[in-house]
């Protein structure tokens, strides 16, 4: 399941970020890619330890705890922090499936990764290529947002960027380890839980809306891991 959050950062923001990152020093991504990926990624990322880079992540960590489509797609435990990456000239990162364990910076904690998020931060039109492939139940999706978009997706699935062969495509991206592991239950919860917004919407003193919202939740107690 994808789902598109639209707005995350809102177009001052994204357009100060962008300015910032531009100027910041670029890496090989190969640097940070498992040892299967590295083969087949050519972009560039940002290190773990820039402050510029951690302040825009932060600000973005700050704008997914404001958002209850995020909240309620991806059902966050841990969050690790936003990576920031660059594609131009030709660069992609061809087919792969996201590492299944990460350590979040500076700790032990160890973080699962659940879902994956990419924020779009070039506008769609700055750039040619650079589309985010996902490989969907339904088959491949093919994802280019407005700058400030963000898509979810599971990290479970197969994905790639495309080559950028004009401009340059600046994202940000990370892992949530979720309160529910499953795909397929964190999905029936999404689903019963934007019915119960939409019967609400329509009757706000539905009973049929508080029953629907107490299966939610102890779906919700049943299915999740803490
Ligand atoms: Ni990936």
């Amino acid at each position: 399941m994808l789902v598109h959050i639209p707005q995350l950062l809102g177009a001052e923001e994204v357009a100060l970020s962008r300015e910032i990152l531009l100027q910041q020093p670029w890496q090989d991504g190969r640097l940070t890619a498992g040892h299967m990926a590295a083969h087949v990624k050519t972009n560039q990322q940002l290190s773990r330890d820039n402050a510029s880079a951690q302040k825009i992540g932060d600000l973005i960590l700050d704008k997914l705890g404001q958002s209850p489509l995020f909240m309620s797609v991806a059902l966050p435990l841990k969050v690790l922090p936003p990576l920031f990456n660059r594609y131009e000239g030709g660069t992609s990162y061809g087919d792969h499936t996201d590492n299944a364990i990460f350590t979040m910076p500076n700790s032990t904690m160890r973080v699962r990764s659940d879902v994956s998020t990419t924020v779009f931060l070039s506008e769609p039109d700055a750039y040619v290529g650079g589309e985010l492939v996902i490989v969907d139940t339904y088959g491949e999706q093919r994802v280019k947002l407005a700058a400030g978009d963000a898509i979810v997706y599971p990290a479970s699935s197969l994905h790639r960027v495309e080559p950028v062969t004009e401009g340059v495509r600046l994202g940000a991206f990370f892992w949530t380890q979720s309160l529910v592991a499953s795909n397929e239950q964190r999905q029936m919860l999404y689903d019963l839980d934007c019915a119960v917004q939409q019967v609400l919407t329509e009757d706000s003193a539905s009973a049929a809306a508080r029953r629907l919202s107490g299966i939610y939740h102890n779906l919700l107690r049943m299915w999740s891991q803490t």
